[in-house]
């Protein structure tokens, strides 16, 4: 493994390894508080953050290393020089690269051209960090994630694309909700039922909110995401029937409610149900800094 661009660059050892790792450090953080002494590591962000920008600093702090904030307020990355010198300028200095980009592309270009490990911390395509402490928060509250079924209700995006690649390694049987011109990426979804076929695990989709069907846990996102500049008022009603509520949620039997934050509550899911007894919303939070902290130590330790 020399970056984390996508869960789909994962073998499904690699997933349960990193998983594992991620136990470990969040069961006994000093014992990783040296993994990265001496270690620097760059967070490029063009877009805001809250979760990923602070768990990547602290994270990169209880392991003994070093995180430097460059925010994109001088243009976005590719404005005043080139990505590749970006990314080669950097690699003389640090030792990671964690980047928050538009285009994914941007984020494999920086693999590309630097020669240090590049950890994506959200592109418009993937956003593996979140995807792995979400299965890192499942396998806390499930002993088989063969087992678990998760429904992912709302728009098809960056999350989803992680979600479905993890669940088809790790053999968890998903089913994707959206409305219709909102679905996965066409391409990211056959790949996601390839995997899944081989591993034992089911990825169904569909824009019928009836065919939900029973599930364990239940996950959506915002309506829109940042970048994407559609007015709220004409996807409300197109996606009002996908509101995840606590009937939504009593109706299939989920014990337990998934958000990646920042959440819109009375929007994409009730404030009810976002505060409610079965949400994993802040267990994924906290979970986020252990996952990402597993894949520093394994790319750098
Ligand atoms: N879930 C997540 O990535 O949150 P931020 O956008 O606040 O980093
Ligand atoms: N899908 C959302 C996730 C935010 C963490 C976005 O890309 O804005």
């Amino acid at each position: 493994m020399n970056h984390l661009l996508s869960i789909k660059d994962l073998t499904q050892s690699q997933l349960l390894q990193l998983l594992a790792l991620a136990k470990q450090i969040k069961a006994n953080p000093q014992g990783y508080a040296q993994a990265l002494a001496g270690k620097s590591v760059v967070m490029l962000f063009e877009k805001p953050s809250l979760r990923t920008r602070v768990s990547f600093d602290i994270g990169i702090n209880k392991l003994g290393g070093h995180a430097l904030y460059l925010d994109q307020q001088n243009g976005a990355l590719g404005k005043r020089e080139p990505v590749s010198d970006f990314a080669s300028n950097i690699s003389c200095w640090a030792d990671a690269i964690v980047a928050r980009t538009f285009a994914h592309s941007t984020i494999e270009q920086l693999a590309e051209h630097g020669t240090v490990p590049v950890i994506n911390a959200l592109s418009d395509m993937y956003h593996p960090c979140q995807g792995l402490a979400d299965f890192l928060s499942l396998s806390e509250m499930f002993d088989d994630l063969s087992k678990v079924k998760l429904a992912y209700i709302g728009d098809g995006n960056n999350v989803t694309h992680s979600l479905m690649y993890g669940a088809a390694l790790l053999g968890v049987q998903m089913t994707v909700v959206c409305p219709k011109g909102h679905f996965p990426d066409g391409q990211v979804v056959c790949e996601a039922q390839q995997i899944a076929a081989e591993h034992g695990g089911k990825l169904v989709l569909t824009s019928d909110i009836n065919e939900l069907g029973e599930q364990d846990a239940i996950y959506t996102d915002t309506w829109i995401s940042m970048g994407d500049s559609t007015p709220m008022a004409e996807i409300e009603a197109k996606f009002k029937p996908y509101q995840v509520t606590e009937e939504l949620m009593q109706g299939a039997g989920a014990n337990y409610f998934m958000h990646c934050l920042p959440a819109y509550r009375e929007v994409e899911a009730t404030a009810a149900v976002v505060d409610g007894e079965g949400s994993l919303i802040l267990r994924q939070a906290e979970n986020r800094m252990h996952a990402q902290n597993a894949v520093l130590v394994t790319l750098l330790g």
